[in-house]
């Protein structure tokens, strides 16, 4: 097996929780690749770089045009790609897409967001020996409207089902998005891999963020959402001096002219 996928599960076993982060470009994932387990590069760049109102329209060669960009910064980390939505609506599809995606990146995995009806897809891909990630509750790609799932009895009962599922049929991971505490918490002692949790708690066994989210440069802060940083101001105040300085002739100087 994949030594870094290894060194990812094993952190589960260890009780050790596993830190991931998304990104598109090299520079970024220079800097998270020392404090990341696992960078994603998640078609969330459909929203956060391009400014789409839903990440369905974002295609394969964008999304591989990214993952060959990140995989240039990264020397340990486990970088994940996320398949656009409609790149893998059947198994034969989804393993040319993902043969294509791996082998033009370099990248070491893939994400699929799952539905009731693409478990299929993930057995076809793990037995053509593709590393494949799982992603559960708030689907972006299926689900029109954002609801926090695993309330009651009955979704937390499908929803650990469904994780059961994914992990029988091969994935080495689970993405559990906008998932109830206590579905969050029965989902993840009931698997052998790890969940990663976004907006679903502290019992997953990691956690994941959009950076440009946790870096407050994105404008998008729900309530799941920490800003460990307002890159947003920063950058407007560098502007601001920029603008300053050109007006008053202060820049460029002596030292930054040839
Ligand atoms: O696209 C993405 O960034 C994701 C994360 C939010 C998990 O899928």
């Amino acid at each position: 097996m994949n030594s870094k996928i290894n060194i990812f599960i094993n952190k589960k076993k260890n009780k050790k929780k596993l830190v991931c982060l998304t990104s598109y470009s090299k520079p970024l994932s220079k800097i998270l690749d020392d404090h990341c387990d696992l960078i994603l590069v998640g078609d969330s760049v459909s929203n956060v770089l391009y400014g789409m109102k839903t990440t369905h329209k974002i295609s394969l060669e964008t999304m591989i045009n990214h993952a060959k960009a990140v995989s240039l910064g990264v020397k340990k980390s486990l970088v994940v790609v996320d398949m656009p939505k409609d790149s893998y609506k059947n198994p034969k599809q989804a393993l040319k897409n993902a043969k294509n995606i791996l082998k033009k990146t370099k990248c070491d995995a893939i994400k699929i967001e799952n539905n009731s009806s693409n478990l299929d897809v993930v057995k076809l891909l793990t037995k053509s020996k593709i590393k494949v990630m799982g992603h559960i509750g708030y689907t972006p790609q299926f689900k029109k409207k954002f609801k926090v799932e695993g309330k009651n009895k009955l979704e937390q009962t499908k929803l650990i089902r469904q994780a059961q599922k994914i992990e029988e049929a091969g994935a080495f991971s689970i993405v559990l998005e906008c998932i109830s505490k206590i579905a969050a918490k029965k989902i993840t002692e009931s698997l052998k891999i790890p969940t990663i949790g976004i907006g679903s708690s502290n019992y997953c066994d990691g956690q994941i963020l959009v950076t440009d989210d946790m870096l407050g440069l994105s404008g998008f802060y729900p309530k799941f959402v920490k800003k460990y940083a307002n890159l947003e101001k920063i950058i407007n105040n560098a502007v601001k001096k920029f603008n300053k300085d050109i007006k008053l002739n202060k820049f460029p100087k002596k030292n930054n002219s040839f």
